[in-house]
């Protein structure tokens, strides 16, 4: 079963996009889509891609700035809720406190002030290493704690210019949880030692990615909590690249 196909992460991932924040930390979809327009300042923005959007708090945020923006993920149910926002501008989740005790929560995008932006989005059920032939030419593609779900994230880096345009911005932020349940030790990207020495997540994508692009910026942190329950979360910290495409 994917888990992201469930109820308990359906509840989790609407909390997390849509939801109170926890412990200071602010949003972290809406937080990466700032960064995304701040990188995107005086450059074209019709269209945009957020690959491994979930429920697609990223792709809405995105829609502020962009003509259009698609949100693409393998998880039907992420995309049947991302969906019922678009078109009804409200939502509900189940919020878990303890055992079966918890919280209806309602989403009202309005109350984001995303309801203008969802006449700009569209949510597809695909896979992000399988994009069919439309998606070229892209101004941005994000893809926001995905690479440590891929199953060949070097296939994934090695092809992902060929969807964005000429001078493209590609904004990657994961905090590299490499879990063999997602991706075989064999196409790990980093995280073990090459030739003796340390050999992190972020040097296998400089080692990939500058058959294509540059890095544009220091890497930086984007910190982000997912409740689990009343008392337990996840606090987590992400690094966010911006890499252009220069050929
Ligand atoms: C860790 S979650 C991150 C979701 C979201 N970007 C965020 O930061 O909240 C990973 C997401 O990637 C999706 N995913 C995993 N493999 C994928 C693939 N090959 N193509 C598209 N989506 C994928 C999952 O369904 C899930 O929604």
């Amino acid at each position: 079963m994917n888990p992201y196909e469930t109820d308990e992460l359906l509840g989790q991932y609407m909390a997390f996009h849509y939801g109170e924040s926890h412990f200071g930390v602010g949003n972290y979809p809406a937080r990466c889509a700032g960064v995304c327009q701040e990188l995107m300042a005086g450059r074209e923005k019709r269209s945009a891609l957020d690959l491994g959007c979930a429920v697609g708090r990223t792709t809405f945020e995105l829609a502020r700035v962009f003509e259009q923006v698609t949100g693409v993920d393998l998880s039907r149910r992420f995309i049947e809720a991302a969906n019922q926002l678009k078109t009804q501008g409200i939502s509900e989740y189940f919020q878990p406190d303890e055992g079966d005790l918890g919280t209806s929560c309602q989403v009202s995008l309005a109350e984001s002030g995303l309801a203008n932006a969802a006449q700009r989005v569209r949510f597809e059920v695909a896979d992000a290493c399988n994009l069919s032939g439309e998606h070229r030419g892209h101004d941005l593609i994000f893809a926001g704690n995905l690479i440590d779900r891929l199953q060949d994230p070097r296939s994934f880096l090695s092809s992902v210019h060929q969807h964005l345009a000429d001078d493209g911005i590609l904004v990657i932020s994961s905090p590299y949880t490499l879990l063999e349940a997602y991706t075989p030790r064999s196409a790990w990207l980093g995280g073990f030692r090459r030739n003796g020495q340390p050999f992190t997540v972020l040097d296998g994508m400089k080692e990939i990615l500058n058959s294509h692009f540059e890095l544009i910026r220091e890497p930086v942190d984007v910190p982000f909590v997912i409740r689990e329950t009343r008392r337990k979360f996840q606090h987590t910290i992400a690094e966010l690249t911006a890499w252009q495409r220069i050929r």
